[in-house]
């Protein structure tokens, strides 16, 4: 097949990852003989330097005329000022409106081998295998903001519809998987919350009553994530929610550099990325670790460009990778000797074209 794809490898560490998402692609183009072609534009810090702009609109023209999009990360001390006009960030909050991709899947995928990296006990972590749907273009994200000498306020919104068409991709999930859904909220404080939890019921009960609905206040869910996180499969909730539960639950994983992500709404163009950030304490190293990368690249396969056979073929070869003893810093245990994010990323090729 042809495809167009828009790199946004943006600042820091997002660079040195992308890299691996594209060699992996270009490596599974070569293999099953598909065309890709990449287009690279600037985005983040790197786009407030050359024109003053976190999201040019050269960039935005370039996403939307591809049929994904992947993204490295954003962000960095140089562009994080409290008083900056501009942030990287803003760019990133943008892209993800323009494109309206309103559901954001995180995939947390344990690999039995690096279960001593993470601060769990093993056992915890035992057949732990859930995604996190975060929604990702309403809520305090992009609700009204205002900052005076002496306040500032960030408004929280959602609609019926966002919240209705979230929990319904959530739910048609489920139904794939083991048919459990969580929904996380704070109905005990916050009306959006309120509104979310009578929406999650009513659309649950009309239509998924074959799925069995948990629900649970954030609070709450963070300490379950880690006390029993095998319980989980499915989990839907609010924008910022989903940013911090999918933080804490890549600790499962034992590291940050391990969670992909795949940004989707109604039409095929999707954006994928890594969760973690731009890593600004170890950009420039060569150390970062491009599994998150990768498998969002994976990710980005399965969903816009429907290469099921491609997107688990880059899965098992970095699982093979890892089972083969390859670590950067963030994952290795001791006795073992880390390697260079160009080294994780040969390893992850060759054994794709093994
Ligand atoms: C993420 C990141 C972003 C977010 C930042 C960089 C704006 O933390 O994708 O999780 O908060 O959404
Ligand atoms: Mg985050």
């Amino acid at each position: 097949m042809d495809a167009l794809i828009t790199l946004l490898p943006g600042d820091g560490i997002g660079t040195e990852v992308t890299k691996g998402a594209r060699e992996v692609l270009e490596a599974v183009a070569e293999k099953y003989q598909h065309s890709f072609k990449f287009d690279e534009q600037l985005m983040g810090g790197a786009a407030i330097d050359a024109c003053g702009d976190p999201l040019p609109e050269q960039t935005i023209a370039s996403c939307q005329a591809a049929d994904a999009v992947f993204l490295g990360a954003v962000g960095g001390p140089k562009w994080s000022d409290p008083s900056a006009k501009v942030r990287p960030e803003q760019g990133l909050l943008k892209l993800r409106a323009v494109l309206g991709v309103y559901a954001n899947i995180r995939p947390v995928k344990i690999y039995s081998e690096l279960t001593g990296t993470s601060p769990l006990r093993a056992e915890i972590l035992e057949n732990v295998d859930m995604i996190v749907i975060r929604e990702l273009t309403g809520g305090i994200y992009f609700g009204k903001k205002t900052r005076d000498a002496t306040s500032a306020s960030d408004l929280c919104v959602y609609t019926v519809d966002e919240i209705e068409r979230i929990v319904r991709v959530a739910a048609k999930l489920a139904r794939s998987r083991s048919s459990r859904l969580c929904s996380v909220d704070k109905a005990n404080v916050l009306e959006t919350s309120r509104l979310w939890r009578e929406v999650t019921d009513r659309v649950m009960a009309d239509e998924f009553p074959d799925i069995e609905l948990e629900t649970l206040l954030v609070d709450a869910a963070a300490m379950h994530l880690l006390s029993r996180p095998r319980d989980f499969d499915v989990i839907v909730t609010e924008n910022m929610f989903g940013d911090i539960l999918t933080d804490e639950a890549s600790m499962l994983t034992g590291s940050l550099g391990m969670l992909p992500s795949a940004s989707l709404g109604d039409s095929a163009t999707g954006l994928y990325e890594p969760i973690h950030g731009s890593a600004p304490d170890i950009a420039g190293q060569g150390i970062a670790n491009p599994c998150a990368a990768i498998a969002s690249a994976g990710m980005l396969l399965r969903h816009s460009l429907g290469l099921e056979e491609e997107a688990l073929a880059v899965e098992s070869a970095i699982s093979a990778a890892i089972s083969f003893g390859a670590r950067t810093a963030d994952i290795v245990s001791a006795g073992e000797s880390p390697i260079s994010t160009d080294e994780m990323i040969a390893a992850i090729v060759n054994q794709l074209n093994g």
